[in-house]
């Protein structure tokens, strides 16, 4: 692997503090208690909530290709449709992508409260208001499936059966704590039979000099980007997800799935991206 590519995230780190390190300073000094340890988790928050404004346009812009035609693609059937949970919303980048007619909700998860006015802002733009019901806004974590069931079943939808028709992850798995937990438990609890569960996410390459860079960098990157691992396999884990059967016994939870790679991306490259729809039995 050239040099030049296994440090190519330290433009993206330079770029991340020229943007949130004086924003980031100027609230500790206004709440200089930020510098306690148990606060460095908000801190990063604070920090990510900067960087995000500027990175989450340009992301959005170099993903735009494989984003529409994952939430927009021309067959209608494919897209996300009824109750849609948007894991890490953040400041509302994926909203446009979902075709008005044919979502019902748009639940948007972001447990960083410093996105929610913009997310809250461009979901308006799309059509999403909290004042008639078809926006919700969750400030959990995509791990507390008990807290999301909560909040949908005091906004009036029933819970009783898995509620969501999409789950859609840009950019968040490889945030959450326990991903392979988590998403066994969003598709066991939260995503309904027939139901899809989309994903655009960089994960861990297939290539094995790329992989041990990924692993390399991860506990740096991890600290500079709010816990956002490089080194994971999500596309695997989505894979992998199994469901128990009335006899005990476990199956796949997928009655079709379809994943493929980001177009023209280079192998070298250290967010290597993978694109998948899943479809639960
Ligand atoms: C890399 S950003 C991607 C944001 C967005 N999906 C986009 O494409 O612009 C990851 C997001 O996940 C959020 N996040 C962090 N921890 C999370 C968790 N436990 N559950 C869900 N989202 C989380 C972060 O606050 C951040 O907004």
């Amino acid at each position: 692997m050239k040099l030049m590519n296994a440090f190519s995230l330290w433009d993206d780190i330079r770029i991340a503090l020229q943007i949130a390190f004086f924003p980031t300073i100027k609230e500790v000094w206004k709440k200089p208690g930020l510098l306690w340890p148990s606060q460095w988790r908000r801190l990063s928050g604070i920090f990510m909530a900067h960087t995000w404004l500027v990175f989450g346009v340009g992301v959005d812009e170099n993903a735009k290709v494989p984003k529409a035609r994952l939430l927009s693609p021309s067959d209608e059937e494919k897209r996300p449709q009824g109750i849609v949970l948007d894991l890490g919303a953040a400041h509302g980048h994926t909203v446009k992508y979902l075709d008005r007619d044919r979502v019902s909700h748009y639940v948007a998860l972001e447990p960083n409260t410093l996105m929610h006015p913009k997310l809250r802002s461009l979901s308006s733009e799309a059509g999403f208001y909290e004042s008639d019901g078809s926006l919700i806004m969750l400030s959990c974590g995509a791990e507390d499936t008990k807290a999301i069931l909560s909040s949908l079943k005091a906004a009036g939808i029933s819970t009783d059966k898995p509620p969501v028709d999409t789950i859609i992850s840009i950019m968040t798995l490889c945030t959450v704590p326990e991903p392979q937990r988590t998403i066994n438990s969003l598709v066991r609890d939260v995503l309904k039979s027939g139901g899809a569960f989309m994903i655009y996410e960089h994960v861990l390459s297939h290539r094995d000099d790329v992989a041990w860079w990924q692993r390399f960098w991860a506990p740096l990157w991890t600290i500079a980007f709010d816990g956002c691992r490089l080194d994971r396999p999500t596309d695997a884990y989505l894979k992998m997800v199994e469901i128990q059967c009335a006899d005990g016994t476990k199956e796949s939870a997928w009655k079709e799935w379809k994943s493929w790679l980001k177009e023209g991306e280079d192998e070298e490259c250290l967010f290597w991206h993978a694109v998948g729809r899943y479809v639960k039995k």
